[in-house]
């Protein structure tokens, strides 16, 4: 019998490439979306409809053996996943791989780590078989910084020399292909890094040597990275990004982990390979 996987945020960042990794193994892949015009991919069954919408959900989730939880950060994503890992066990899913963020914890300072760890414990108590993936920061992140180092040459954040052990997107899709169709155990917790801890010195020598123009990073002062999010973010979403730098600056993120390479059996990509890969956004136009 073939396993059906439902994909939540198949349009987003992961979500395009998890798509593709699960397009190489013996699974049905549906995918929950809001525009299936937006879902370039053939081959996938779609299910129309918001993750907010409980009536779009229930039966995006009918017949559905793994599912693949993600939605963008938001002041109700707490409530939005667990409504949907609700649902998932009342439809009788056998695993629920949940994208959470490396260091979540109830108590943390950063409310993204407390909203992540929200949904943590729910679904732990609510005994659906489930892996939790805990990636760090997402090298493709920096492709917000993009425009800037295009026009600029430069970059700022307010961290420092303090390494983040930030990890690909396309190794976060690779691994949560793996758990989907049954590696590891039912329980576990991934985290998902890079192969080494990176500085953002680090990343801006990365990026001069895959552009070839040269790139400086400036280290902020929160007030300073604040200030400069002002009107680009929803106050919310800016104030969480300075607590997450807060917490890159304190050092907090950059263990390195071997999930990657044990869950997908090849090694986490570099830092220098994104580069490589994305230096067309980070060079200057023309
Ligand atoms: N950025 C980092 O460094 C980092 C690090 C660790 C963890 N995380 C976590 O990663 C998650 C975000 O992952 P991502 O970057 O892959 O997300 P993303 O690129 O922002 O994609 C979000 C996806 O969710 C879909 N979506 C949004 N609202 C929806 C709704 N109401 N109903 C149905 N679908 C909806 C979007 O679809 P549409 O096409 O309809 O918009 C899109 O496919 C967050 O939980 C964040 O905390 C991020």
């Amino acid at each position: 019998m073939t396993t059906t996987v439902l994909v939540t945020g198949a349009t987003g960042g992961i979500g395009g490439h998890l798509l593709t990794a699960l397009g190489d193994r013996d699974v049905t892949v549906r995918a929950l979306v809001r525009d299936p015009a937006r879902l370039a991919r053939s081959g996938v069954e779609v299910a129309r409809g918001d993750l907010r919408d409980p009536s779009a959900v229930a039966p995006a989730l009918r017949g559905v053996d793994a599912v693949f939880l993600n939605s963008p950060s938001a002041p109700d994503a707490a409530a939005t996943q667990i409504a949907v890992a609700d649902a998932a066990a009342a439809a009788g899913v056998s695993r629920l791989v949940l994208l959470s963020q490396f260091a979540a914890r109830a108590d943390s300072p950063v409310r993204f780590l407390r909203w992540h760890a929200e949904v943590e414990q729910h679904v732990r108590d609510l005994g659906i078989g489930h892996v939790v993936l805990r990636p760090n920061l997402f090298l493709q992140g920096l492709l917000a910084f993009a425009p800037l180092v295009a026009a600029t040459g430069r970059f700022g954040a307010p961290i420092g020399g303090a390494a983040v052990s930030a990890v690909d997107v396309r190794d976060i899709a690779d691994a949560a292909a793996a758990v989907l169709t049954g590696a590891g155990p039912d329980g576990a917790v991934h985290d998902l890094t890079g192969p080494r801890a990176v500085t953002h010195p680090e990343i801006a020598a990365a990026l001069t040597g895959a552009t070839g123009h040269p790139v400086s990073f400036d280290d902020l002062t929160p007030q300073a990275f604040a200030t400069a999010l002002h009107g680009v973010l929803p106050p919310w979403q800016a104030a969480g990004l300075v607590e997450d730098y807060a917490h890159y600056a304190r050092g907090e993120a950059a263990r390195v982990d071997d999930a990657v390479v044990v869950l997908t059996g090849h090694p986490a990509r570099t830092l220098e390979e994104f580069a490589h890969d994305h230096a067309a956004a980070f060079a200057p136009a023309g």
